[in-house]
């Protein structure tokens, strides 16, 4: 495609222009921030500083997994373990909301902090880069204009670049959601972090129903890791929009082997949609949905029941807080 091959190149080659000072980034993983560490690599290799701080509600492994691909690709990530932290604050937190906030303003308190001492010790950082979308931005004008006022964008680092000293940079903010994906597979960025699927602010903690523990926290990731798996290999990943695990605070009665058990209930959801403002439950094959229902119950202590979720949006949300 060579129209966004010369996006791509133009992009790089004004970042080589603005840049010259270290510049540091978020780096969650997900698509819109991975795609900018590349572009910054390619653009400013030896100014780029991409932080990722874990917050302990990733999925499994998805810290360790994200180190070792942008080191594949050339790229030092300096890596922040907040984990204690996020579960300190959240511990008792039931409220939905309440457990958003919490993890957003920690999320900000830990990337400042670092972000500070970063300066510190390399004197020269002058930019923070973001992944901020063409719709981010309307949809942050949007909200300008109805607050009379005006309002930080983006959901995941709000009031973020107020309070740091660095100039904002943001190599997306005029192209789509599949704009990105396409300057990113010109790039070179690996096709899982491309196909990866929208993965929530807040992780796992508004995927646990109740509240969020180091355990809690253990048992879904372990029910999510095979969910996942089991997509990929029956080649369903691709087919739908999001898939995931959901713990549910309520124990059940099983049985297993001559002992009657009294465990947990894990929920999957998978749907499909266009832009995650509507979607609907995925008919994934009975035979799929009982192979993960067996292989969760056999394999994840502490479960002893898994049901599919059969509701579409609207009425119910994607996620279940
Ligand atoms: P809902 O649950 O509202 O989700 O149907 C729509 C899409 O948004 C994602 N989502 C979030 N993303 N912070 C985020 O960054 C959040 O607090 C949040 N809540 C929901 C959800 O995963 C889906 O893709």
């Amino acid at each position: 495609n060579w129209a966004m091959k010369n996006v791509a190149q133009e992009i790089i080659e004004d970042l080589r222009r603005k840049i010259d000072g270290k510049v540091i980034l978020g780096l969650s993983g997900g698509v819109d921030s991975s795609v900018v560490a590349l572009l910054l690599h390619k653009a400013v290799p030896d100014k780029l500083i991409p932080i990722f701080v874990d917050t302990g509600l990733l999925r499994k492994n998805e810290a360790q997994e994200v180190l070792k691909q942008f080191e594949g690709l050339g790229i030092k990530i300096h890596y922040v373990d907040a984990s204690e932290r996020f579960y300190s604050v959240l511990d008792g937190i039931e409220d939905p909301e309440e457990k958003r906030k919490r993890i957003g303003h920690t999320f900000i308190d830990v990337f400042y902090e670092e972000a500070m001492r970063l300066k510190e010790e390399h004197g020269d950082i002058k930019y923070l880069a973001q992944g901020t979308l063409y719709p981010d931005v309307i949809e942050s004008k949007v909200a300008e204009r109805k607050a009379g006022a005006k309002i930080k964008t983006h959901h995941n680092v709000g009031g973020l670049p107020e309070k740091l000293p660095f100039t904002i940079v943001e190599p997306l903010r005029y192209l789509f959601k599949d704009e990105v994906r396409m300057i990113g597979k010109e790039i070179g960025l690996p096709e899982n972090i491309l196909n990866r699927h929208p993965f929530p602010g807040p992780g796992l903690a508004v995927r646990i129903i109740g509240p969020v523990t180091r355990d809690s926290v253990k048992i879904l990731q372990e029910a999510d890791a095979i969910f996942i798996e089991e997509l990929k290999k029956w080649e369903l990943y691709n087919k739908v929009w999001q898939a995931f695990a959901v713990l549910l605070p309520v124990k059940t009665v099983g049985v297993m082997g001559d002992y009657r058990t009294y465990e947990n209930v894990i929920a999957l959801r998978a749907v499909t949609s266009e832009d995650g403002m509507t979607a609907d439950w995925a008919k994934l094959p009975y035979e799929f949905l009982n192979h993960v229902a067996k292989r969760i119950v056999n394999e994840v202590k502490g479960v002893n029941r898994v049901v599919y979720d059969i509701t579409s949006k609207p009425p119910a949300t994607i996620e279940w807080e």
